[in-house]
């Protein structure tokens, strides 16, 4: 710890540097254009706070991984970047209140990678990332490690992490995804557009195929129980008699998918067990709960 100092400060010196004329990715950061995103392993390790703080002073914040490439680029980043003898660094996940992981900016995962559900579980605060095995694991939070930061690598159009950008909407993409198949919160339409507007976005409208296949592929899912109908992803769109077909956002209803219904919510499923009818369509229904939906929101 006493030692760390210095180079904290010497990286966040040059990194600011570097920042200051490029306005996005730090000196030796990993730049993964396809996310949108760049990586940064920082050789000095700190404790959780001393390291998030560090990454904020960079522009960035740790790492919060969404996506098994996500994690494969931050195992990348850290190999290349970090000294032989480190294994693993910290990302931003944390412990609630010991009940759930959850990422350091207060959002669920979309994903994880924890090496068991005992790792998930234990009382610590904190999670590391191992480059041996890609798994994580639990960590103290006092507990110095070295550690990853990420950061937009989309000059002005910068989303938030874990939403992500499209180029052609020039909007941000949130799913609201799950992962534990226990105690699973259902949404209706209007809980999750409560959901979106509380991260300053909305239920995603839709007007193009481009952005459809976008939030298709987004959505994507491979479960095997078929609950097409509960996995599917809600959007933005609604209908009432009075009103006819609008969307959340009040953006102009310029691009249908639904089937001819007027129906309260409408949703995009794309897994390859329930393909065939519901492969080209929105899937409508009324007054029904789901598991998953998605936001748009623009950059900030
Ligand atoms: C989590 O659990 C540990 C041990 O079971 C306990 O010491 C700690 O105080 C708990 N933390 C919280 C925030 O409840
Ligand atoms: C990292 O993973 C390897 C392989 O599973 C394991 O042997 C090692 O103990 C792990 N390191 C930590 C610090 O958890
Ligand atoms: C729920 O999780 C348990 C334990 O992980 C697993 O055995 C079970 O098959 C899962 N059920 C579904 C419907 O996915």
């Amino acid at each position: 710890m006493s030692n760390a100092l210095p180079r904290i400060i010497f990286v966040l010196w040059s990194a600011i540097f570097t920042t200051t004329f490029a306005n996005y990715c730090p000196n030796g950061a990993f730049d993964y254009g396809g996310l949108g995103e760049c990586v940064l392993a920082v050789d000095a390790p700190t404790s959780f706070d001393m390291a998030q703080a560090t990454c904020k002073a960079l522009g960035g914040q740790l790492i919060q991984i969404n996506s098994e490439t996500e994690n494969f680029m931050a195992v990348v980043a850290a190999v290349k970047t970090l000294s032989g003898t480190q294994t693993t660094a910290l990302i931003g996940v944390v412990n609630k209140n010991n009940q759930s992981r959850i990422n350091a900016d207060g959002t669920v995962l979309n994903y994880w990678r924890f090496a068991s559900a005992d790792e998930y579980s234990k009382p610590d605060g904190c999670t590391v990332l191992n480059f041996t095995d890609f798994n994580w694991y639990s960590a103290s939070c006092a507990t110095s490690n070295p550690f990853i930061c990420a950061f937009s690598d989309q000059g002005g159009a910068q989303c938030s992490s874990g939403w992500t950008f499209n180029e052609l909407t020039g909007k941000c993409y949130y799913l609201q995804n799950v992962l534990q198949n226990d105690s699973i919160p259902m949404y209706t339409r209007s809980t999750a557009e409560t959901m979106c507007q509380s991260m300053g976005a909305h239920l995603a409208s839709i007007h193009s195929d481009a952005e459809d296949i976008f939030i298709r592929n987004l959505a994507a899912t491979s479960r095997k129980d078929e609950m097409c109908v509960d996995w599917g992803v809600v959007i933005g769109a609604t209908c009432s008699e009075t009103e006819g077909k609008t969307w959340t956002d009040g953006s102009p209803f310029n691009y249908d998918l639904t089937d001819g219904e007027c129906a309260e919510s409408y949703t995009i499923v794309n897994d390859e067990h329930c393909r065939g009818s519901l492969q080209n369509i929105w899937d409508s229904h009324d007054n029904f709960k789901y598991a998953r939906f998605v936001c748009k929101k623009d950059p900030q």
